[in-house]
């Protein structure tokens, strides 16, 4: 962001870094991410009060190792290196060296700190969280040990005049015990960074960059029922009022009430123009015979986008079209570094050859703050807290052909679980809870009747990110009471299952 005082932090790799950037929000400094072999003129244009290196899975002996360009500990701007990061800049200058480890130091660990000062000012000493396989053996010329920890002699060094640091534990995890504290001395002590960054300023300054972009042009917006396109779709309209025109494609594919809540929400309360098309049949049709969740996808997709075509068409012009892009999209789209083990196409995605100015209000900001403009802009709660939903939404829930009878059987079972998991207050703390339809019939017994009917299956993850995830681990009250209510008042139900598998080896859908 120009014009703003902030904190760069360099991706070495993995997810830690968004999680540092976030951190360092959540004092109210602005900070963005940037990928390591950012260009160093890239670098000095954006004259960051503060440089953090990230943590990464590399280890600095592999011949590919990431590197930096060197002119990077001579901007005079100070440095936090974390993990990798403080391994490359203690091989990098002069008089460090490193050693790989015998056994990785994975876990909690004791820190001892030994002088405080700098980004230890008044930090105890206290747990810390460790993860490495190669350790710093000499400290480069210049700099101190400043913390210990049994297994690692140089936990973390400093060198004051130059106000370089680095740490080997992970100061953003949650097992730190100090963590935040030493973020904050690295903000405020050591980079002398103001506060800067809240909410309802970014409220005030989208809308009026909204306003100067748009003029009096038209804008369109696909709403997908999800937090992030409602939220850009919601701080727009606040910006431009009635040259706003919101499209929402009802696919038939979405949980019980949603397409109702979308629309009361937004024609309904907001007052948004709104194009609601119900084009449940179409969708039916093109799935009719297909059972290969890949090809799901991808027809759910494409047509997805022929709608919206169509009914933007209809409205005539318009110059802009609204996405709800975030922050972790724009990180995340410029590394390709993960297997494509599911195609994750977003439903609402972009027609290409439309010829539409993109808007992006959320481009910069994380999840968590996302809905938080939610709530400020006065979206109702089970929009802003909704779960990570997939864009094809329960075509991918159901395995093998989706056809209207299906839909409704999990429809119905979902909207169980969904109930009993919001009264026993768990909505907030599990990551995904759904229910998922299989292709197959079981015998069962109801009353004295045989029954041959679907099992459903239950299932409910905790993860922070989706990339990995554990089973809930939830009370078997709650497991029973969803059970018997689901086979009790979902026709053709006869059985229900849990399913007890992590990420990996499982996925968390089961398409
Ligand atoms: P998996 O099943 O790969 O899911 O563990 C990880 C996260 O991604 C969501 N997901 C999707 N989201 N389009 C989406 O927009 C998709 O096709 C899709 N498939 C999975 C899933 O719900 C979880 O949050």
């Amino acid at each position: 962001m120009k014009n703003k005082e902030q904190i760069l932090v360099l991706d070495f790799g993995g997810r830690q870094s968004q999680l540092i950037a976030r951190r360092i929000r959540e004092n109210r400094v602005y900070s963005c991410v940037l990928p390591y072999n950012t260009d160093l003129k890239k670098i000095k244009a954006l004259a960051p009060k503060g440089i953090v290196f990230s943590g990464g899975p590399e280890s600095v002996f592999a011949e590919d190792a990431p590197g930096i360009d060197p002119d990077i500990f001579d901007l005079g701007i100070p440095v936090l290196t974390i993990g990798y990061g403080m391994q490359l800049m203690a091989k990098m200058l002069p008089g460090g060296k490193l050693e790989k480890q015998q056994d990785r130091e994975y876990g909690k660990s004791e820190l001892d700190v030994i002088d405080r000062d700098g980004i230890f000012a008044g930090v105890e000493d206290s747990q810390v969280w460790m993860d490495h396989g190669d350790r710093v053996v000499k400290i480069p010329e210049g700099f101190i040990m400043s913390a210990r920890t049994a297994l690692t002699p140089v936990a973390a060094m400093s060198n004051h005049d130059k106000k370089m640091y680095g740490v080997q534990f992970d100061p953003e995890h949650v097992f730190t015990a100090q963590g935040t504290n030493i973020l904050k001395n690295f903000l405020f002590e050591v980079c002398g960074v103001k506060t800067n960054w809240n909410l309802d300023d970014f409220i005030d300054e989208q809308i009026n960059s909204i306003k100067e972009k748009v003029g009096s042009a038209r804008v369109i917006s696909a709403l997908s029922g999800g937090v992030d396109s409602a939220v850009a779709s919601a701080l727009v309209h606040r910006a431009i009022g009635d040259q706003l025109t919101c499209i929402f494609v009802n696919h038939g594919l979405l949980r019980k009430g949603e397409a109702e809540e979308v629309k009361e929400t937004f024609a309904g309360e907001f007052n948004i123009p709104l194009v609601y098309v119900d084009a449940r049949k179409r969708f039916l049709e093109k799935l009719k015979g297909v059972s290969e969740p890949e090809m799901k996808r991808k027809i759910i997709g494409e047509e997805f986008i022929r709608v919206f075509e169509e009914e933007a068409g209809k409205l005539g012009e318009a110059s802009f079209l609204v996405q709800g892009t975030l922050y972790s999209d724009v990180i995340e789209s410029g590394s390709d570094t993960t297997a494509t083990i599911k195609s994750h196409h977003n439903v609402g995605g972009l027609p290409e050859d439309m010829d539409l100015d993109l808007i992006e209000p959320l481009r910069e900001l994380f999840k968590d703050e996302v809905r938080k403009i939610g709530e400020a802009l006065g979206l109702p709660e089970e929009m802003v807290w909704r779960q990570p939903f997939p864009g094809p939404g329960l075509a991918i829930r159901i395995i093998g052909e989706v056809t209207e009878e299906k839909l409704s059987i999990l429809r119905e079972a979902d909207a169980i679980i969904r109930e009993e998991i919001k009264e026993a207050g768990l909505s907030k703390e599990i990551w995904q809870f759904f229910a998922v339809l299989p292709d197959i019939k079981s015998v069962g017994v109801m009353g004295n009747e045989r029954t041959y009917g679907y099992p459903v299956v239950f299932r409910a993850v905790t993860s922070n990110d989706a990339m990995t995830a554990e089973w809930a681990r939830l009370p078997y009250e709650l497991l029973e009471r969803i059970s018997s209510r689901i086979v009790n008042e979902v026709d053709s139900v006869n059985r229900v299952v849990y399913d007890i598998t992590s990420k990996p080896p499982a996925t968390i859908e089961w398409e």
